[in-house]
């Protein structure tokens, strides 16, 4: 017997809740496209590393493409996050230090978009606490993400849950309604978390408020996020060592992408489900050569793997150039130059996480002078 409320995959594997999703992000667009400002979008990274090409094509190229359609966009290094899932956090401010200067090098301007890190807003933190309060262990301990992270870090490194991994997602709800965030751009794996925020949202406005709702119900942004493929075929992460970095050479690049696994078939076409080496490939080529991974497929056609690298490598080589040129202006002056996005960043988010957090308090009865 089938539910109509279990997500059933559609043949194309996709639930109907990220169907739904789609639908609504469709329609978001077109409202960004009328009145940015109306959005406040907050997304964030764990900073375990320099970013790759799968975070740039990922997120990194939507952030920089929401900011400059005129959204306010709030960016945090979630440091907090990073000991979710592990014992050894590495080289902290190394790590940091990285993914500002890849969020710069990749077209991030610290003027228009705030960047700062958990550990420097003391005001968010504080708001997980009532906001626990608001959800059962059940529902965390349902969440699929949670549930594939911890199977991981188990395996990994024999860790079992942590309090903080299975409470992770309320604490993105805080990330998101310290700043009053309503627009998430995820991939479809962070729905669920998105999930719990709106929860969160919701119930806090049922219980402490009368009329008007204090917290807007953040939405998904399910962009059309291509998971790119490391060149052994699996997905590209850095914990699986299978990454192009952003910050590789030109070299570098070429070997990389000589390396990349294809298949056997001569003539090259897009299809995803049968091809993912090569769709992978096409895709990436695509995004830089501002064309549709299906056009691209038409230009090599017979010519074969070894042409779609070569040119696959050509345009990646000079999509980066400007990013990589970038970076290494701002890497001379690295430090200095993140400590005062950060610092400035931080700022912006006390202001708003205090103001939250006032707000709150005030509404939960917890003011008392
Ligand atoms: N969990 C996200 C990741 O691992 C990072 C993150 C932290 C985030 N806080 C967030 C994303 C709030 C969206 C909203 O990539």
């Amino acid at each position: 017997m089938t539910s109509t409320t279990a997500p059933v995959p559609e043949a194309d594997g996709e639930t109907a809740s990220v169907r739904a999703a789609r639908t609504r992000s469709a329609e978001i667009e077109q409202r960004i496209a009328r009145d940015p400002s109306m959005f406040r979008v907050l997304t964030g990274d764990r900073p375990t590393g320099a970013l790759h090409l799968g975070h740039y094509l990922g997120t990194l190229a939507n952030r920089v493409r929401l900011q400059d359609a005129g959204v306010d966009v709030i960016v945090v290094v979630a440091d907090y996050q990073v000991i979710t899932d592990r014992d050894e956090t590495g080289d902290l401010p190394a790590n940091v230090r990285e993914v500002v200067l890849d969020y710069l090098a990749a077209g991030i301007d610290p003027r228009r978009t705030t960047v700062f890190a958990h550990s420097a807003v003391a005001a968010l933190h504080q708001l997980m606490l009532p906001f626990l309060s608001l959800v059962t262990v059940a529902e965390l301990e349902r969440n699929p993400t949670v549930k594939a992270e911890s199977v991981d870090a188990a395996t990994r490194q024999g860790r079992s849950m942590s309090g903080l991994l299975l409470t992770y997602p309320v604490h993105q709800a805080a990330d998101i309604l310290a700043v009053h965030g309503n627009l998430v751009p995820v991939g479809t794996d962070q729905l669920p978390h998105l999930e719990t925020s709106r929860t969160v949202a919701r119930r806090f406005n049922q219980r402490y408020t009368a009329a008007q709702p204090y917290f807007a119900e953040p939405e998904a942004l399910l962009a059309d996020m291509p998971t790119v493929l490391g060149n052994d075929g699996a997905k590209m992460s850095t914990s699986r060592g299978n990454a192009l970095e952003l910050r590789a050479d030109e070299d570098e690049t070429a070997v990389y992408l000589r390396r990349a696994r294809t298949d056997s078939h001569r003539h090259i076409t897009f299809e995803p489900g049968s091809r993912p080496e090569v769709a992978s490939l096409l895709r990436l080529g695509a995004h830089f050569a501002g064309t549709t991974p299906e056009a691209l497929a038409d230009t090599i056609g017979a010519d074969g793997a070894g042409r779609l690298k070569e040119v696959v490598t050509e345009v990646v080589v000079e999509g980066l150039r400007p990013i990589r040129a970038r970076r290494r202006d701002l890497a001379a002056d690295g430090r200095a130059v993140v400590g005062e996005v950060l610092a400035r960043g931080a700022a912006r988010a006390t202001v708003l996480g205090e103001g939250t957090l006032a707000d709150v308090r005030e509404l939960m009865g917890t003011v008392y002078s």
